[in-house]
């Protein structure tokens, strides 16, 4: 049975998906996020790697990965946004692309151990609002990671909302492991998972070794109206080191 909040999560993305396909070329700001990502990526990948895009959305990296060579698996709650994505690549890329699948974040025992050199996490966590579905989804995440693999996870940070409004703070301390906060987004409320990157690398040191993270827009840029600042996550598969311990 598919759960109330993902169905929401679903129906509100299905509704944003053009609107998601725009939001990274709609300002200089967005064009630096996209940068930063890829960047980030690419220095940490060879040719011939396979990427597995979990939240993919309408595909913009995935895209941009695919026509980089890279064959690449997408995964999203969203079957209006893989759609756009599979028709604006329609035949281009057909070998390149392995999967391109509806799916939950928290379901991913369909795809194989040992699958990807990099994933990508770029919306899922800060939409699960329970330790116990972000815990399930880095599990698999290590799963289908090769051993010496990277993730790449976007969190939104509790800043700056975090120190504008006093209810937070008192909030963030009853609940050290983050906050959620709700928004409307296509008439559907929709929860935001809130962390800093210590709680980040904490909740995922089961697994994970925290890399780096990388500051998805300047503090300078930050600004009080701006509810969804991010940072990404970088984390190095700590599978080998486990299996060996
Ligand atoms: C803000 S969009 C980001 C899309 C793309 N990753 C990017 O960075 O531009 C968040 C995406 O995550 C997807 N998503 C959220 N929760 C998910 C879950 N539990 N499983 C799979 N996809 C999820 C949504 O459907 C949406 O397409």
């Amino acid at each position: 049975m598919i759960e109330n909040h993902i169905r929401i999560l679903a129906e509100a993305y299905d509704a944003g998906a053009e609107e998601e396909y725009q939001r990274l070329a709609e300002s200089g700001r967005k064009l630096l996020e996209f940068e930063r990502v890829c960047d980030a990526v690419e220095s940490r990948i060879k040719a011939d790697d396979v990427i597995v895009d979990i939240g993919s959305g309408p595909g913009r990296y995935a895209e941009y990965f695919l026509d980089k060579g890279y064959r690449l698996g997408c995964v999203d709650l969203s079957a209006r946004s893989l759609k756009l994505f599979s028709d604006r690549i329609s035949d281009r890329h057909n070998e390149k692309l392995i999967f391109n699948k509806v799916s939950c974040a928290t379901q991913l025992h369909w795809i194989d151990d040992d699958t990807a050199d990099a994933l990508l996490l770029m919306g899922p966590m800060y939409h699960l609002t329970t330790s116990e579905k972000r815990l399930k989804v880095l599990r698999q995440c290590q799963r289908i990671l090769k051993p010496d693999g990277h993730l790449f996870v976007m969190y939104m940070s509790p800043h700056p909302v975090f120190s504008t409004e006093p209810w937070l703070q008192n909030n963030m301390l009853q609940h050290p492991n983050g906050i959620v906060t709700y928004t409307s987004f296509k008439e559907r409320i929709v929860p935001q998972f809130r962390c800093t990157a210590v709680q980040a690398s904490e909740e995922a040191a089961p697994y994970f070794e925290s890399t780096q993270r990388v500051e998805i827009f300047d503090s300078e840029t930050n600004n009080a109206n701006d509810s969804a600042p991010q940072y990404l996550m970088i984390y190095k598969n700590s599978k080998r080191f486990n299996q060996t311990s």
